[in-house]
């Protein structure tokens, strides 16, 4: 069935603003379930988590949800999701708790493809534990993450493999499975960063040898919040430094203080607002996010055609290479006009695209890219009209013409 883009962008009440959004990977809109289910929480009665009274056992059943709600969009144990502020709180937390027990000799594994939040943790722990890291290399001219590179990169000494399911700057997917199947097979972990993947694709944990998989629901239609995902067990053996009251069980070893229950709130709805984006699925909630992130990935990678065909057409625009199956955002510049200025006049036009290098600091340093402005960023999200995309391009050609 096509995908109901009306019936889709009714649910976001700030496309009544006008501007034409291309800014997802940097935070979506909010869906308006979301927003009415953080508000819920905040007129409602819930102050803290408690067994002894009603609001204080829905504070206690809000999270719950959520935990639940989280293992169905990836595929995970609920018992093994752990909520953070950010994706970037997280892999700190993990990078520390895990690097307590590495030391020199050991080896981390980081790519030049992933976004800071995925490569600086590991590499600051690393150093600090007197761990070696080595680095997997982009193609510059394919932006591919070759897979062959990780049988060099990783041995015996591997502790941790940390790798992006899908880029923030140019959208690649790496072969997760793959590179997961060849750190298991020396016995490191694999931190997976899907921050930038989730909204738009179905996810599997599992099926990627995941054993560590990071979100942020901002990036999906919800509230600012993150959560990793990982086996109970892998988690039981982790100790962070926390409290001496707070709780010792997982996952809450690894929540500090008292969460958002708003938004924690809004993490459920966003999830649901998800599994109900085509309004065809049936099923359990998981069967419902299968059926319609599928119907999502196939919507927006055909609208992401028509913008990158049209960009690729524009005299003086030159794109960041990428592979054509990839997530739906590239990477741009107009002539020599500074990104920057290419995103302000684009912004002046209503046009909501970011220029910078958006934290994949390592990406735009090998390219060049980074000391002049890095690039101008446009994805494509659920919301995303063909509309959307033409005046876009309309736009970019406009400034193309006046750069020449
Ligand atoms: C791929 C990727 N990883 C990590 C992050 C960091 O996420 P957070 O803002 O939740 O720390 C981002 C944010 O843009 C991202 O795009």
């Amino acid at each position: 069935m096509a995908f109901d883009i009306a019936r889709a962008r009714a649910a976001y009440p700030a496309l009544g603003e006008g501007f034409r959004h291309f800014d997802a990977a940097a935070g979506s809109l909010v869906a308006e379930p979301v927003a009415q289910a953080v508000d819920a929480v905040y007129r409602g009665a819930v102050a803290n988590r408690s067994d002894a009274f009603a609001p204080g056992r829905r504070a206690i059943g809000i999270v719950a949800d959520a935990r639940r709600a989280v293992a169905d969009l990836l595929g995970a144990d609920p018992a093994g999701v752990v909520f953070g502020n950010s994706a970037t709180s997280l892999v700190y937390l993990v990078a520390r708790t895990l690097g307590q027990s590495w030391g020199p000799g050991d080896e981390v594994v980081v790519s030049r493809l992933d976004h800071d939040s995925n490569v600086r943790p590991w590499v600051q722990v690393a150093e600090e534990q007197g761990a070696t890291v080595r680095w997997a290399e982009f193609d510059p001219a394919t932006g591919e993450l070759p897979t062959w590179q990780y049988k060099d990169l990783v041995n015996d000494r591997t502790r941790l493999v940390a790798v992006t399911a899908g880029s923030n700057a140019i959208g690649t997917r790496p072969d997760v499975p793959a590179i997961a199947a060849i750190a298991h097979a020396a016995g490191a972990l694999v931190f997976v960063d899907g921050v930038h993947a989730t909204p738009h694709q179905p996810t599997d944990v599992a099926a990627l040898g995941a054993d560590f998989y990071v979100t942020s629901a901002y990036k999906w239609s919800g509230p600012h919040l993150a959560a990793c995902a990982a086996d109970p067990a892998l988690w039981a053996g982790m100790f962070p430094a926390k409290l001496r009251p707070s709780s010792d069980a997982v996952p809450e070893r690894f929540e500090f203080g008292t969460p958002s229950f708003a938004s924690l709130a809004g993490v459920t709805a966003a999830v649901d607002h998800l599994a109900g984006l085509d309004p065809a699925a049936t099923g359990s909630r998981r069967e419902r996010l299968l059926t319609s992130l599928a119907a999502v990935r196939d919507y927006e990678a055909e609208l992401f055609a028509r913008l990158v065909d049209g960009l690729a057409a524009i005299d003086g625009v030159s794109l960041c290479p990428a592979p054509a199956d990839r997530c739906p955002t590239v990477s741009f510049r107009v002539g020599s006009t500074h990104p920057a200025e290419t995103s302000k006049a684009l912004g002046d036009a209503g046009i909501c695209a970011f220029a910078g290098d958006y934290y994949a600091w390592e990406y735009f340093h090998t390219m060049g890219l980074r000391d002049s402005g890095g690039a101008v960023r446009a994805g494509i999200y659920h919301y995303t009209t063909a509309e959307d995309v033409d005046v876009l391009l309309d736009a970019v050609r406009a400034l193309a013409k006046q750069a020449a």
